[in-house]
Parts: structure tokens; sequence; C-alpha cells
């Protein structure tokens, strides 16, 4: 029996504290005075609607996520907590949809937030076209990714390079080693989902330039180094989703116990204890449509004036 459990949900790394805690600071920097109607985008279990509804709880919040399972446990912690209402009236909802196309009317929200996950969606424009489409003129986009150009600091790169070489040859051993004993070995079905980092990550100057494109006028950037520990990486090991396009055409359960298992080896390898990692923070405005909104000004969307 193998101790490496793989989950089908985010939900390990999204509660661990450096992860919490990051959120937690970035949230701190939206203003929300003027904010009522807010959609967390790909929400998974909830941590940015947890976070957002500590800050301000007169928000009413829709969840949207592709994974059914993922809202399962979002509907299941904010019934705990009493995020329904205690009549059941609910402060928030929770759909099955694909982020890029949104069962939602046109100028629905104040806001949108995306946690750590604007880079899974492979067409930027559609995905923004549909943002744009159902956030009101004045309202703000806001999200972070740990996944763009520009993330690792200069020094890191050695442990991600040993991370992946490890756990490569951790799977090719367990391979040999099963076949050695006359059993099935462990199959690579390349084309199976799209592989790791087959997409472009933009810079944060070119997300700038992506969003300025779509009609948002940027309020607020940011870099945020997230010091992420050995639990941190083991704990993203174990969410299928990121094994499966990181060890792309494996088994997921064999893509995440490879994972798992060779974060503190290839810790131990490079020297290091923790890893830091940059994270891109933006808000951006969608701006007011002039000739239908009129000339007014629009409030500012992050917390600094
Ligand atoms: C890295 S997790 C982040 C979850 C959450 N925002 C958080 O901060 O905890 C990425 C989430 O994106 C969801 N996802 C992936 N592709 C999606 C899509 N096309 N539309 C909606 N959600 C998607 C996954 O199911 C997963 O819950």
């Amino acid at each position: 029996m193998t101790p490496y459990k793989v989950n089908i949900t985010y939900e390990p790394f999204a509660l661990e504290p450096e992860y919490i805690e990051s959120n937690r600071a970035f949230i701190a920097n939206m203003a929300l005075d003027k904010t009522q109607m807010v959609l967390d985008l790909a929400c998974g279990i909830g941590t940015m609607t947890d976070l957002l509804l500590n800050r301000k709880k007169e928000i009413t919040v829709t969840g949207i996520d592709i994974s059914k399972e993922s809202l399962t446990i979002a509907k299941d912690n904010f019934s705990k907590v009493g995020a329904f209402g205690a009549t059941g009236s609910a402060v928030l909802s929770l759909i099955q949809a694909s982020a890029d196309c949104l069962p939602v009317a046109n100028r629905r929200f104040d806001a949108v937030i995306m946690g750590n996950s604007i880079h899974l969606l492979p067409d930027k424009d559609r995905l923004l076209n549909e943002i744009n489409r159902v956030l009101r003129p004045g309202g703000f986009l806001a999200f972070n990714s740990s996944f763009y150009a520009g993330t690792m600091p200069k020094g890191t790169e050695k442990f991600h390079h040993e991370w992946m070489k490890q756990a490569m040859s951790y799977i090719v051993s367990k391979d040999l080693n099963l076949r050695k004993q006359g059993r099935a070995g462990i199959p690579r079905k390349r084309g199976t989902v799209p592989g790791a980092f087959s997409h472009h990550w933009p810079s944060g100057k070119e997300w700038q330039n992506i969003l300025e494109h779509h009609g948002f006028a940027i309020r607020y950037t940011n870099e945020r180094t997230v010091v992420m520990t050995q639990s941190n990486f083991e704990t993203i090991g174990a969410y299928g989703g990121f094994a499966k396009i990181i060890l792309s055409g494996y088994p997921v359960e064999d893509a995440s116990e490879a994972l798992q298992a060779t974060v503190a080896p290839s810790l131990a390898a490079v020297n290091m204890k923790t890893v830091p990692r940059l994270w891109l923070e933006v808000i951006a405005e969608k701006k007011i449509e002039y000739g239908k909104m009129g000339s007014g000004t629009s409030a500012d969307s992050t917390g600094k004036q």
C-alpha cells in the first residue's frame, strides 16, 4: 500500500497556510467598498470566496468551476460555516461551467476574482471576452498566478529541474521493477492531456498588454514572494490536476506518487529547505463604456487610493 494519495481536487494545497496567507494579503489590496456581486471564477473548493467573505460579509458570491468534485467540497465547506445563510437564502451560489463560457447575464458582477487559475485557460482572448461581458463597467478583474514568465526567482530553477528529473526517474525505476516481477509496467499514453508548459506563460508586462487590449485599465500589479515549503510541494504533487499535466501521459496515480515521493530528496539534492516563488497579482478595471454610461469616472479598484 502506497502512503501517497492522489487528490482529485486542489484541496490539499488550497488549505496550506502559505496559500491561504498569500491570498489573504492579495485580497486585502482590493477595494470592496463598491463591490456587492462577486464572481469567484475557477473557485475550486472556495478558498478565495472564504477569504472574501471574511473581509466583507455583505457580498454575494457566485462560484464557478469546471470540477464537480471541487464544487461539492465547496458546498459542504460553506454549508458548515453558514455561508448559505441560516434560512437557506444563498449569499453564495455554485455553478459547474467552464470559465470561458459563462452561463451568466451581461454586466452581472462588480468583481471577478481568479485565484491561481488564469494560466489554465488555453484561450486568453476567449476568457477575457467572457469576463469583460459579465463585468459592469467600472468593475474589476483580480487574479494572481504562480505560472507566468518570471515566477521562478534566480537560483530556484535548480530545484524544479531536480524535482522533475527525480520524479521521472522514480517512475522509470518503478516501471522496471514491476516488469522484473512479471507485472504490467507503467504505460505512458502521450497526447491524452496537453503536455506541461505547452502553452505560453505571459510575463507581467504581457499580461498588462493583453488586458489593455481587452479594455481594462491596470490598477495594481505586484509580484509577491511566497516561500514554498516541502509540504507545499507535496500537496501540489498530490493534486491530480497538476500531476497529470506535469508528467503527462502517465497514469495520474503514478505521476502523483512520483511527484510527492521526490520532493524531499530533490530539496536535499540542491541543498534547499524552502523555495521562494513569485506570484503575479493583477487588479484591472473594466473601463467605463462611454456613450452607454456617460463620462463619469469609476471607483478605484484597489484598496490603495
Ligand atoms: C489551482 S486550482 C485554484 C482553485 C481556487 N481558485 C483556489 O484559489 O483555491 C484551479 C481550479 O481551476 C479549475 N479549472 C480548470 N480549468 C477550468 C475551466 N476551464 N473552467 C473553470 N474552472 C477550471 C480547476 O477545477 C481547479 O479547481
